[in-house]
């Protein structure tokens, strides 16, 4: 991306801000002296170079682009005035209008990324208002693609659905991972060699859904079609509801998502 520009991130000593603050360093897009983080109670001793400060319209002021990353609660008593700059979201639930008439900016792009922003790895949706230009687009984009893979979306309500599907996301493959360890310390297995297995499985599966984008569903006809051990496991898992359980949970993320954004 040829532009270049000043970020400021809101709330840039949390988990996720410092995440991207990090992801845009490491990928270059963005230098240090370029980047402005805010902190409420302590100042954290991270990224060299960038501009901390515990006053958000100071912030604001120095930044053509400002990132909300504040946990939804806290963003109500959050007084900012944006003047017209770019404003982008990645608190759950809190939608466009609202992000836009509270900072006073037309300019607002709501994204939702996830804990592997850390490492590169988020995936993040994201939806802008109308007043936003190709530019803008084009800042969002090279941020989320350097915190790992990003999409723009047709409408908000896709942003809330991805909430649950890929903002919570990495919590329900460790889910699973927490159950099988679980089942092969009872079996026996040394807690030390169950975790190494269960993670290396986990890790090897996700780099072979990546070659070549490929469909989960494929992945596992293939090992259906084996039938081996694999498809007794898989078959035994269906009968006792195992997606019947992903398509609740999923459902019960998405009413949580549009209950936060009307609290
Ligand atoms: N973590 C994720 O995986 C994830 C995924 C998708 C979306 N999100 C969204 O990302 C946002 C941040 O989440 P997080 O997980 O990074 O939470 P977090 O670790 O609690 O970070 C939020 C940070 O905001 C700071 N803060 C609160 N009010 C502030 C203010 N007025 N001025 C400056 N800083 C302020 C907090 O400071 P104190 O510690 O001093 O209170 C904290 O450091 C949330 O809206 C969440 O919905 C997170």
């Amino acid at each position: 991306m040829g532009t270049s520009f000043k970020l400021g991130i809101v709330g840039g000593a949390g988990w996720l801000g410092g995440a991207i603050a990090g992801a845009s360093l490491e990928a270059g897009i963005l230098h240090a002296a370029d980047l402005a983080l805010s902190y409420r109670s302590v100042k954290p001793d991270r990224f060299p170079g960038a501009f901390w400060t515990d006053d958000n319209q100071a912030l604001a002021d120095r930044s053509d682009v400002i990132m909300l990353s504040v946990r939804p609660q806290d963003w109500p008593s959050l007084s900012i005035d944006a003047k017209g700059k770019l404003v982008i979201s990645v608190m759950a639930g809190i939608r466009l209008a609202e992000i836009g008439e509270k900072h006073g900016t037309r300019r607002v792009v709501r994204t939702l990324p996830n804990a592997a922003a850390e490492v590169a790895k988020s995936y993040t949706p994201w939806i802008a208002s109308s007043d936003a230009t190709e530019t803008d687009r084009a800042i969002v984009r090279a941020i989320f693609d350097a915190c790992g893979v990003q999409d723009e979306v047709a409408t908000e309500r896709d942003i809330d659905y991805l909430t649950g599907l890929t903002g919570s996301g990495p919590a329900f493959p460790a889910l699973l991972a927490d159950a099988m360890m679980r089942e092969a310390i009872a079996f026996g297995l040394a807690p030390d060699v169950a975790r190494r297995a269960v993670n290396t499985v986990l890790t090897g599966t996700g780099r072979l859904l990546e070659l070549n984008d490929a469909s989960p569903a494929d992945t596992v006809k293939a090992f259906l079609d084996y039938r081996g051990t694999t498809a007794a496991a898989i078959e035994t898992m269906r009968k006792a509801g195992f997606d019947e359980a992903v398509a609740k949970g999923l459902a019960a993320a998405f009413e949580k998502s549009i209950a936060m954004g009307k609290a």
